[in-house]
C-alpha cells in the first residue's frame, strides 16, 4: 500500500516561492513528486542508493531495508561484474543498468544471464540481509514490520527459483537497490525517462581518506572489482589503490556536478546527495530527510531501532543484521587520522583534490594537523545544500 501522499499541490508551492525563504523551496521541491499522478509506475517508487565501495552504503542500505514498505536488494550489478569479469566498468555499465531496471520492475528473469542453475534465492548477493526476502510472502519468518534476523533467515528462507522473490517485490510500494558500480549518471537517463519507473537517486559519499583506509584493509576481497574499475589496465601494485581511488573520486564529482549544475529536466528533484559523516553524526534527522525525499513514513519501531543503533544499546544485537552502531561508525570514520601515514594522506588529498573541495572535506597540511582530533576537517553541510530555481532553467542556486 502506498502510504505517501503529496503534501501540497504544486501550484500552491509555486505561489509560495516569492514569499518564503529558499529553505522551504528546498523542502517543497524534494517532497513533491516530479510528475504527480501522471506516472504509470502505479504509485511505486524506485530508489537507487548510488555509492562506492567502503563508503558506508551497507549502513545506508539497512535504513531502507528495515522499512516495512521497502523491498531491498544489494548490488544486482555484482552478478553482472562477476559473470563478465574480463571487461572494464565502462563496457559493463549498460548491462548493469539494464539489470537494475529489470529488478526495479520486479522481473528477476534478467538473472538468467548471471546466476547458474539452480537459481536459489540464496544465490542473490547478500540475500539474507534483505529483510523482504525473510518476510511474507517470500518467507514466513519475520513479520514485515519487524527488524530482520539475518542468521535465522539464512537458515530458513532459501527456496528454489526466484519466483517468490518476484512475487514479494510486487507487494511493496518501494523497491530500493544499492549499487556501487556506476561512475556517472548518464547511463541512468533512460531509467529516469522510463514512464514505468519513478526513480529517485540517493548519492552517498564519504571522506576519501577514510575510504582509502577501509579499502586497504579489504584489498583482497576487492581485487576482482578493482581490476574492472581499472579497465583491466596493468598498473603497478603500489599505484593501484591511488588510481582506483582517483576513479572513485572523479566519479563522485561527475555525478554531483551533473545533478547539481547541468541536470536535464527529468533529473530535477530526483537526486539527493548525502555524506556518510553527516549520516552517522546526525542519524535520525538525515534518515527522516531521505525518507521524505522518497516518500516513506518514519515508523515508531524504526525510530526505536535507530535510537538503539545510535546509542549502542544492542539488545540481542548479535542476532541482528546490522551490528555496528553509528557511534562506533563515527570512530571508524576518523581512524584514518591516527593510522594512515601522512605521506599517504597527502597522496590521497592530491588524487582526490577536486572531490574533496566539491563535497566539503578539508585537506590537512601536516602530520600535526592530521593527528589533531579537535580540528574538524568537515565543512558544514549547510554550505553544500542547493535548491533548484523554480523556472525551467537548468541552473542551480545556492541556498
Ligand atoms: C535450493 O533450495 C532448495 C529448497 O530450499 C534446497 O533443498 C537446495 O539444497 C538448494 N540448492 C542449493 C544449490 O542451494
Amino acid at each position: 500500500m502506498l502510504r505517501w501522499r503529496a503534501p501540497k499541490p504544486p501550484v500552491l508551492s509555486l505561489l509560495l516561492i516569492p514569499a518564503v525563504a529558499g529553505v522551504l523551496l528546498y523542502v517543497g521541491w524534494y517532497s513533491r513528486p516530479p510528475f504527480p499522478n501522471s506516472s504509470p509506475s502505479e504509485g511505486k517508487v524506485h530508489v537507487l542508493l548510488l555509492s562506492s565501495w567502503r563508503s558506508g552504503s551497507s549502513f545506508l542500505g539497512q535504513v531502507f531495508n528495515q522499512h516495512p514498505d521497502v523491498f531491498y536488494l544489494m548490488e544486482p550489478g555484482w552478478h553482472v561484474w562477476m559473470s563478465l569479469q574480463k571487461g572494464g566498468a565502462r563496457s559493463l555499465r549498460m548491462a548493469v543498468r539494464d539489470t537494475i531496471r529489470s529488478v526495479f520492475q520486479c522481473d528477476m528473469s534478467v538473472m538468467d544471464a548471471y546466476i547458474p542453475q539452480p537459481q536459489n534465492v540464496s544465490k542473490l548477493f547478500m540475500w539474507s540481509h534483505s529483510r523482504a526476502l525473510c518476510s511474507p510472502p517470500a518467507c514466513f519468518l519475520t513479520p514485515r514490520d519487524e527488524i530482520s534476523k539475518e542468521q535465522e533467515c539464512k537458515q530458513q528462507c532459501d527456496v528454489q527459483g526466484l519466483k517468490l522473490a518476484e512475487a514479494a517485490c510486487k507487494t511493496y510500494s518501494h523497491v530500493v537497490l544499492k549499487e556501487v558500480r556506476f561512475f556517472e549518471l548518464e547511463s541512468l537517463y533512460p531509467l529516469l525517462r522510463d514512464p514505468s519507473l519513478d526513480l529517485r537517486i540517493i548519492h552517498l559519499v564519504r571522506d576519501p581518506r577514510a575510504v582509502f583506509r577501509s579499502r586497504d584493509q579489504s584489498a583482497k576481497a576487492l581485487m576482482k572489482d578493482s581490476a574492472i574499475v581499472l579497465e583491466q589496465a596493468d598498473v603497478p601494485e603500489n599505484e593501484r589503490s591511488y588510481q582506483i581511488l582517483q576513479e572513485i573520486c572523479r566519479s563522485h564529482v561527475r555525478i554531483y556536478e551533473t545533478a547539481m549544475f547541468k541536470a536535464p529536466d527529468f533529473l530535477r528533484g530526483r537526486y539527493k546527495m548525502i555524506r556518510y559523516e553527516d549520516l552517522v553524526h546526525n542519524t535520525l534527522a538525515e534518515i527522516e530527510a531521505m525518507y521524505q525525499f522518497v516518500g516513506l513514513e518514519m515508523t515508531e519501531s524504526l525510530q526505536e531501532w535507530i535510537y538503539r543503533i545510535t546509542h549502542g544499546k544492542g539488545k540481542g544485537s548479535k542476532k541482528e543484521a546490522f551490528k555496528i552502531t553509528s557511534r562506533n561508525a563515527e570512530d571508524v570514520s576518523l581512524a584514518w587520522r591516527t593510522t594512515l601515514p601522512f605521506e599517504k594522506v597527502q597522496r590521497i588529498q592530491d588524487v582526490c583534490k577536486g572531490a574533496m573541495s566539491q563535497l566539503g572535506y578539508q585537506a590537512v597540511d601536516s602530520e600535526k594537523e592530521q593527528k589533531l582530533m579537535d580540528l574538524n576537517v568537515l565543512t558544514p553541510r549547510e554550505r553544500y545544500q542547493f535548491s533548484w530555481l523554480p523556472s525551467k532553467d537548468t541552473t542551480a542556486a545556492k541556498v
